[in-house]
């Protein structure tokens, strides 16, 4: 699998999400410790929670027990409230013994939390820094926040169906050296529900790709300003699947319009 540099640190292009898929409990959870075992066995390394998503964090805390070494992870302070950042933020350090990369969520109360982060960053609690943001809407905030100089990474929604990001979040982060970090590559599975037939993917097979899924993860690392693609998937095939989309070759922009075209 592909490398690529994400706040000083050299990680395979594709991670695993923890939205829904993880926000389980009891005889469910064994399911979850399956899906990150077969996710770490075929190379995938960043793994992407936050408090917003239930028992992820705590599940996915449980299932890199004992290979914990071999993740990176990345989750998020995600509350109003400044005493409750920093409650969620002792969780996560006793989850996860250290935060690889930490985020604010949807940037809410950006300025307290990044302040706690850059004290637990200063302490080595936390590697590297980061914001999110899933709506468009935001990202002006956003590209405030990034040029604070203050963040080693972003993550945003990025698919054929939401480009936003084409238009200042990607060249703005190509120019400040940020890593990013891509949310929804299905379009939460809507892209995914009904795939294009072998024929209409045959062009791409010289790709690599066998799947639909794979098809739209390539469209997604094919631009080289995407550090990581972190698709979540509740099924241990798929984190072997998504995770062989991670290489050379990449699309060129014909590739990435067949693909355009090909999707719902
Ligand atoms: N504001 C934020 O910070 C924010 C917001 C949204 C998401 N995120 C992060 O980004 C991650 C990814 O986004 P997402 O979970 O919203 O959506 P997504 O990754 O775009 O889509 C997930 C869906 O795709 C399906 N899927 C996975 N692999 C597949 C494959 N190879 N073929 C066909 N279907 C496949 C999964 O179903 P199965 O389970 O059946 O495989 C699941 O329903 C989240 O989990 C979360 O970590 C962050």
């Amino acid at each position: 699998m592909e490398m690529r540099r994400l706040a000083g640190e050299d990680v395979p292009v594709v991670g695993m999400g923890t939205w829904k898929t993880f926000d389980v409990r009891g005889p469910r959870e064994t399911g979850a410790h399956a899906v990150v075992r077969a996710g770490l066995d075929a190379g995938i390394r960043v793994f992407d929670s936050s408090p917003m998503y239930g028992a992820a964090e705590r599940v996915l805390a449980a299932a890199l027990d004992g290979r914990r070494e071999e993740a990176y992870v990345a989750t998020k302070i995600w509350t109003p409230d400044a005493a409750d950042g920093e409650r969620q933020a002792a969780a996560a350090l006793d989850w996860y013994g250290r935060v690889d990369l930490y985020q604010v969520h949807n940037l809410v109360n950006t300025r307290a939390h990044l302040a706690l982060l850059e004290r637990l960053r200063d302490e080595g609690r936390v590697r590297a820094l980061g914001a999110t943001h899933c709506s468009a809407g935001a990202f002006s905030e956003l590209a405030e926040v990034m040029r604070s100089g203050r963040i080693d990474a972003i993550q945003v929604p990025y698919n054929p169906r939401q480009r936003e990001v084409e238009r200042e979040i990607l060249p703005l982060a190509e120019e400040l050296g940020l890593g990013v970090l891509i949310m929804r590559p299905f379009g939460e599975g809507a892209l995914t529900r009904r795939p294009p037939s072998p024929e209409q993917l045959a062009p791409l097979r010289e790709f690599g790709v066998e799947t639909w899924g794979q098809a739209l993860l390539k469209w997604v690392l094919s631009d080289p300003r995407c550090t990581v693609a972190i698709p979540a998937t509740s099924r241990p095939e798929r984190a072997a699947e998504n995770a062989a989309a991670g290489s050379a070759p990449w699309f060129g922009p014909e590739e990435r319009k067949l693909v355009q075209a090909l999707g719902p």
